[in-house]
């Protein structure tokens, strides 16, 4: 009887040595058995009272053993199969060697943009973007444009089918109300970003394109700070012998306005297309802020007064780079894209 107790547990053992479990379900199976609560071991413990008294300190030590021997087992077992679940031990060769991952490169107009923004920040002009979708007075009236003005035209602006009072901003000077609307004097500020207009598309031309835009409204700002700012900016992206012009113009948000150009020079056939002629290339519009404007934002035009300016990227990015096809820059093909390296 005895004899066939001390088997019965050994064989207890000797399953518990043997036991493999290779996964969290056959881990639990193995708990059930040896260490839960209604474990094999424990009815065991109940045949002590069937052992002769001389056997029963034997009888115990074993009981322990097997025990012990499945809690030990189980906890070590535990430990290792949640460690694979995690991931911190799994079959993958941490010391294998990588795959090489092909180094991206900015596109041609986030390098110029970034260029022309970081210029204007170490003069103290802070980024500030806003909405694309925009509503008629963000984008038209606020900036003074007359109820009849062309650019309100379908022809020139995207409405929203569903909602004709919206649109695609057509502008970056959107940006500008923004602002104005919930700051007060001094505002310095700096915006770039998308524009949308129903363009054709061709080689010069495209229905989305990006601007950069800025402003800086304050008590006593004149025509020679916005002159003496684009000339700095324009020996920063030109060159210190960049030579510039201004020549007088008209936007319904500036008076006065004016274009500004840039000498390019008239030496080569390309020069010669690429300024019409004139040796001078036009980079910008700029002016004034029309105190109508200042008035709709609620700034005091008595106080204040400021300079705006705005700019297209993708003809910056053209000349610079000399593509000589706008759709290029929307394509996003990489053998175009790859060309372009550039620290900004
Ligand atoms: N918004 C004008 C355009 O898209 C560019 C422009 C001209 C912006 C003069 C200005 C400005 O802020 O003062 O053609």
């Amino acid at each position: 009887m005895s004899t066939s107790l001390f088997d019965q547990v050994r064989s207890v053992i000797q399953a518990i040595e043997e036991a493999d479990p290779k996964s969290p379900q056959e881990l639990e199976l193995f708990r059930v058995k040896y260490v839960g609560t209604k474990n094999t071991i424990k009815p065991l413990f109940a045949e002590m009272r069937n052992v002769p008294n001389e056997e029963k300190k034997a009888f115990g030590l074993l009981l322990n053993e097997a025990k012990q021997k499945a809690e030990a087992k189980f906890n070590a077992l535990s430990n290792s199969l949640t460690q694979q679940e995690d991931g911190t031990i799994s079959d993958i060769d941490l010391t294998a060697p990588g795959f090489p991952m092909p180094l991206g490169s900015r596109h041609p107009v986030s390098i110029v943009m970034n260029q022309i923004v970081s210029i204007f920040q170490r003069l103290g002009f802070t980024i500030v973007e806003n909405r694309e979708i925009e509503d008629e007075w963000h984008n038209f009236t606020a900036l003074n444009t007359p109820a009849d003005h062309p650019a309100r035209d379908m022809t020139d602006t995207y409405y929203l089918k569903t909602d004709i009072t919206h649109m695609l901003r057509s502008q970056t000077s959107t940006v500008q109300i923004h602002e104005m609307e919930q700051k007060q004097p001094p505002i310095r500020i700096i915006s770039p970003g998308r524009v949308y207009r129903n363009e054709t598309v061709s080689a010069r031309a495209h229905a989305q394109f990006h601007q950069v835009e800025g402003l800086y409204i304050d008590e006593g700002v004149s025509f020679a700070d916005m002159k003496q700012v684009i000339f700095h900016f324009a020996k920063e992206l030109y060159g210190p012998d960049v030579k510039i012009r201004l020549r007088p113009s008209y936007f319904p948000f500036t008076e006065p306005s004016a274009e500004v150009d840039v000498y390019w020079g008239l030496n080569s056939d390309d020069d010669y297309r690429m300024t019409k002629g004139t040796g001078w290339l036009e980079i910008m519009g700029c002016g004034m802020v029309d105190p109508n404007v200042l008035e709709m934002c609620g700034i005091d035009t008595d106080r204040n007064s400021g300079y705006a300016f705005g700019m297209g990227i993708e003809r910056q990015a053209m000349r610079k780079y000399k593509i000589n096809d706008i759709r290029l820059l929307f394509e996003n093909d990489v053998r175009f894209l790859s060309q372009f390296k550039s620290a900004y």
